[in-house]
């Protein structure tokens, strides 16, 4: 039995299955090593990332910055009490105060970006003494309880009862609007709407709306101008506070430091996790000093055994001085312009990509049978990625394959952007060819 067989028929007796995007089965490949923006498998067959892993190695694979400051770390302190300081907690707090926007100054550090997003909403809860939460419907927050009950975009099936008092908004999805309307003439009806629902549902105890700023898992939905804006009106006319989901927006990946700043919001908080920790899984989640001040008054606590390990930490450090001082915000524009270029160039050969979106290295396609119809096209979108992975391209399908997300890593050169949209001609050319006509 060759190398790939053995691991596999042992993860098929060891390892638990039901992964993401596994797809249920146990297969190959098995992945052994990465650097910038490729990964190796057991075969020594090599793949270009765009998926940057689990999107965690947005800065690409084993920086060299980020594995330094791991072996610094590995010499020093890995783990400390969680609840005593460490240097590199402190530093961190100090580095992150300093890229997020204005007044958010206050940071706690966990590991996932369930657990921020969990931490979000409860100090949103104990600040504001009410517990009802509202995300639009498009939303991935995590698959912890209280993030899983505010994720609308899937993953809910067969999870029993979620907890009470999360409700959904109507997700500004303008490319196929729930309320029939067109961007600007609408003047934001799915807000309006949304708003007027969760009034009449309302037990008089709101807390907080959990947004993306751009839906990734929903199928990296862009909302309209002006829309976090309004919502952000809406929120303080309720006395509910806002809570920014950046982890996959964040810290340079749109091109911007947040993506928040091109809409001129400042929310009442921000969760970061994903390249934060540049592979190495830390979150965070930053408030105002005047909330934090008025929960912890409250008693307010949540840490876990790993929350501000020197180890994850220092990756956290590693990560924000390669964001700040490698000019990432730029380089990720940069790299999404030339592939948004591919891809418009792509949508000129082929009628089925209806729409491109996103920015920075965050981007997606929306596959659909013809553009008239705008029917969603699943199956040439898992025929495309089918063909792109054999090949050795990863990135990911969303909307039930309708919707190509790629995440190319910070890293990539043009001529890897180039050789990614030629595979992608090249498998549409072979998935329509052998469509039944
Ligand atoms: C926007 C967003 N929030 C939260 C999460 C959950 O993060 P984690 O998987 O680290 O718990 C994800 C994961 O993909 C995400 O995309």
């Amino acid at each position: 039995m060759d190398q790939e067989a053995d691991l596999l028929a042992r993860a098929r007796r060891y390892s638990f299955g039901g992964r993401m995007d596994g797809g249920g089965g146990v297969a190959g490949p098995v992945f052994v090593s990465g650097s910038g923006s490729e990964v190796e498998d057991v075969n020594g067959k090599r793949y270009l990332d765009f998926n940057a892993g689990q999107m965690c190695a947005a800065l690409g694979h084993n920086h060299p910055t980020v594995t330094a400051a791991i072996k610094r770390a590995c010499d020093t302190l890995i783990h400390a009490h969680s609840s005593h300081f460490n240097i590199e907690e402190i530093r961190l707090a100090e580095r992150l105060a300093g890229v997020m926007p204005g007044g958010l100054d206050k940071s706690l550090f966990l590991q996932s970006g369930s657990e921020a997003n969990e931490a979000a909403v409860a100090i949103a809860r104990r600040y504001t003494g009410g517990y009802e939460v509202a995300s639009p419907h498009v939303s991935f927050h995590g698959l912890s309880d209280t993030a899983r009950s505010l994720t609308f975009a899937g993953w809910r099936d067969g999870q029993g009862a979620l907890p009470a008092g999360n409700y959904a908004l109507i997700a500004p999805y303008c490319y196929r609007c729930p309320l029939r309307q067109s961007f600007p003439a609408c003047n934001y009806a799915c807000l309006d709407a949304s708003f007027e629902l969760l009034d009449a549902q309302s037990t008089g105890r709101p807390a907080a709306v959990l947004t993306e700023p751009l839906f990734s898992a929903g199928g990296v939905i862009e909302p309209p101008p002006g829309w976090l804006r309004r919502l952000h009106e809406l929120c303080r006319a309720r006395g509910m506070l806002l809570i920014l989901d950046e982890e996959q927006t964040g810290l340079g990946k749109l091109g911007t430091m947040f993506a928040c700043e091109t809409e001129g919001v400042t929310p009442d908080l921000i969760t970061v996790a994903k390249h934060f920790g540049g592979g190495v899984g830390i979150s965070a989640v930053t408030t105002t000093a005047e909330i934090e001040e008025t929960v912890v008054a409250r008693g307010f606590t949540v840490t876990h055994s790993h929350s501000n390990d020197p180890l994850a930490c220092a990756a956290g450090n590693a990560s924000l001085e390669v964001i700040e001082n490698e000019n990432v915000p730029a380089r990720a524009a940069a790299i999404g312009t030339c592939f948004k270029g591919h891809l418009a160039a792509l949508a000129q050969r082929w009628e089925q990509i209806g729409d491109v979106r996103g920015r920075g290295i965050l981007i997606g396609i929306e596959l659909v049978e013809d553009r008239h119809s705008r029917r969603p096209a699943h199956a040439l979108g898992r025929a495309v990625h089918r063909y792109c992975f054999e090949r050795g391209l990863i990135f990911s399908l969303r909307r039930n394959g309708s919707v190509l997300r790629f995440v190319p890593p910070v890293s990539t050169s043009e001529a890897q952007l180039d050789r990614a949209a030629a595979l992608l001609d090249a498998a549409f050319a072979a998935a329509l060819s052998t469509r039944p006509q």
